[in-house]
This record gives structure tokens, C-alpha cells and sequence, in this order.
């Protein structure tokens, strides 16, 4: 798997004088069909969350509120991408390894995953995730 797989999907938006509005729909705006989703919050600052990649796992990262950075790697290049839209999922395939990190006050990672959790389907070990590539 490679970054150029890694894609920032603009999500509808729904302009209102009475407040915005975004969705996500199973195999519409996401390229899966959602089994689960989670959330991260209240992270001190300067922590970090997520090193690791997922075997099989694919997965959307939106920001609903606040601003973190993800950083992304096959392996081989590496790249950080800033979510602090809640309209912008960055979707992320199988075989990325991902960190999540510099999260603002109040920021709220949501994702949307096409598998349950499954701690087997984890690379936690950054050398062993390159070897396996
Ligand atoms: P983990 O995915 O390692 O967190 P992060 O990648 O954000 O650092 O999950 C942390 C713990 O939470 C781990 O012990 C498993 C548990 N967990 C679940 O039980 N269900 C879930 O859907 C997720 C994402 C985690």
C-alpha cells in the first residue's frame, strides 16, 4: 500500500443560516460499508494517539471539533496532514501506519472503520510494520 492511496475526502455540507451540517453514508461518501466507529478525546497536550497500523483495517478520520495531525507512513515517505474541518474524512487503507498527534483544546477525533476491533489486526512495532511491507 502506498500514501498515494491515502485520500482527503471532502464530505457534503449543508449551509444553514441555523447551523452547518455534514453526514457520511455507508459506501457513498466512504469507499466501505462502517462496522464500527470511536472517538478520541481529552488528550493532554502533547500526547499522542494511534501508532500503529492495521492489517486489513481501512479506515475515515475526521476532525468533528478542534484541530490534530496525523502522520502517515507505507514505510517508505512519510507525510502529516492537519484535519481541522469537520466536512474533510481522510481516509486511510490498510497497511498505513498512523499517529495522531498536536491535538488542540477540545479537539474530537472520530472515526468510521469497516471492521470490529480486533487487537490481531494491529502492527504496533514501527520496524516490524517494515518488515512487513
Ligand atoms: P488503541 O486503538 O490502541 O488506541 P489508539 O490507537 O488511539 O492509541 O486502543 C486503546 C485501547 O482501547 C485498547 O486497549 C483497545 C481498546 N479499544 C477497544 O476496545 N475498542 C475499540 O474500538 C478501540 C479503537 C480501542
Amino acid at each position: 500500500m502506498s500514501l498515494s492511496e491515502v485520500k482527503l475526502l471532502e464530505l457534503p455540507k449543508i449551509l444553514d443560516p441555523r447551523g452547518n451540517l455534514s453526514f457520511l453514508q455507508n459506501n457513498d461518501q466512504l469507499p466501505f460499508a462502517v462496522q464500527r466507529v470511536y472517538w478520541i478525546y481529552d488528550v493532554p497536550g502533547g500526547d499522542f494517539r494511534g501508532g500503529h497500523a492495521y492489517r486489513s483495517l481501512q479506515e475515515v478520520i475526521i476532525s468533528l471539533s478542534g484541530s490534530f495531525d496525523v502522520v502517515l507512513s507505507d514505510g517508505y515517505e512519510e507525510k502529516k496532514i492537519t484535519l481541522n474541518r469537520s466536512y474533510y474524512g481522510l481516509y486511510v487503507p490498510k497497511m498505513i501506519w498512523r499517529q495522531l498527534e498536536n491535538f488542540s483544546t477540545n479537539a474530537l477525533a472520530f472515526i468510521a472503520a469497516d471492521q470490529p476491533y480486533s487487537e490481531q489486526d494491529y502492527i504496533r512495532d514501527f520496524e516490524a510494520f517494515k518488515q512487513t511491507v
